[in-house]
């Protein structure tokens, strides 16, 4: 028993892997070295669940807790809600959020804050709770609570990825295995803030989700998991929807990448693992349509700057963009990518760089 916790939760950022989650197929994510943190301590009254946003300046006071508002508080109180309705007696408690993972930027900032708080309640109240366990209440944190229809990559990267890997994810298992993503000096992975926010609850990803899970019954399989690359010209001749054909695609070949850049991982070969990222932006781009022409750009310069391979990164429709990059050519691209912003009148972009950090963790801060 502790009378207060911290969690602290990372971003992700997606190596590979895009919209494969919820069709039951695999992800390659990496930790960010950005983090949620959560302070929590016992409340005096009932049940009030009291949350604090350092970044908003502001707090709310709930006295009790209803599923479906999509607020800023959602994301932490979901998670108070998700234990409750799983047997956890939380009762009055106070939650200190504060984050610097970019909001809005494709890099997972909700199920930073949800599994920063899933830590720190299972730190204060002594839940124990086992790693799955912790990502099944974020998880239905945003699902449940906040009514958004994601897949389970982004809680299980934010809980489970280690530093200098990145965490292979079987969607339909939630099986992980840690895979080394290590650079050498000669490479730089860099992010590029694009300027342009994706936003998940505006029911594009519903959409999407919704057409590969069509696609899934006129085809007769569980899920597009089920679909191997070379069944799939034939899954294609059987569908009479031309979207679908063309999201089924994306899907399937998406999945046969994840496995190839762990393969090419495994052997340091960077140049494939290169070659895979931008033939997932090729196909995000063509079948899958959930970029923007800011993000397109990005990549554009980032491979005409001598990347190995560039891609959009999370959810789509904006964000960041990810390039592998090598260190030598950083500077260049940054200038290049300015001007090439500038000459179509877009924000200026943000250039950062990252490596595979650490997963979440929880303190006791006092005993
Ligand atoms: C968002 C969702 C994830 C996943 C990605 C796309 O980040 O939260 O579950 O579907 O989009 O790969």
């Amino acid at each position: 028993m502790t009378n207060e916790a911290l969690g602290v939760s990372p971003g992700r950022v997606n190596l590979i892997g895009e919209h494969t989650d919820y069709n039951d197929g695999f992800v390659l994510p990496i930790a960010l070295d950005k983090t949620a943190r959560i302070a929590a301590t016992r409340g005096a009254d009932g049940d009030v669940v009291t949350i604090t946003s350092a970044q908003l300046g502001t707090s709310v006071v709930l006295d009790s807790l209803e599923p479906g508002e999509r607020a800023w508080w959602g994301y932490v109180a979901g998670v108070v809600w998700a234990l409750r309705e799983s047997g956890h007696p939380i009762g009055a408690i106070d939650l200190a959020l504060d984050s610097d993972v970019p909001l809005g930027g494709g890099l997972s900032s909700s199920a930073a804050i949800e599994c920063a708080t899933a830590l720190a309640l299972d730190q204060l109240a002594g839940l124990d709770l086992t790693p799955e366990q912790l990502a099944d209440v974020a998880q239905a944190a945003e699902n449940s609570f906040l009514g958004i229809p994601t897949g389970p990559m982004d809680q299980r990267a934010s809980l489970w990825c280690e530093a200098d890997h990145a965490l292979l994810l079987d969607c339909r298992t939630l099986s992980a295995r840690q895979v080394p993503f290590a650079l050498p000096p000669e490479l730089t992975l860099i992010l590029v803030d694009t300027r342009s926010p994706h936003v998940l609850a505006d029911g594009h990803y519903a959409r999407r989700r919704e057409a590969c899970e069509a696609a899934a019954s006129a085809l007769g399989v569980a899920a597009l998991r089920d679909i191997t690359v070379a069944e799939l010209p034939a899954a294609l001749a059987r569908l009479t929807d031309e979207e679908q054909v063309r999201r089924v695609r994306h899907v399937v070949t998406e999945n046969a990448r994840v496995l190839a850049a762990v393969a090419a991982l495994e052997a340091s070969d960077w140049s494939a693992v290169g070659t895979l990222l931008t033939a997932s932006h090729v196909s995000m781009r063509d079948d899958y349509e959930i970029t923007v022409p800011t993000v397109d750009l990005a990549v554009d310069v980032a491979l005409a700057s001598g990347a190995l391979g560039s891609r959009m990164t999370g959810g789509g429709f904006g964000g960041t963009v990810i390039a592998l990059m090598p260190t030598t050519g950083v500077d260049a691209f940054t200038a290049s990518l300015a001007d090439a912003y500038a000459a179509q009148g877009f924000d200026a972009p943000q250039v950062s760089t990252t490596r595979a950090s650490a997963g979440g963790i929880a303190l006791s801060l006092r005993g």
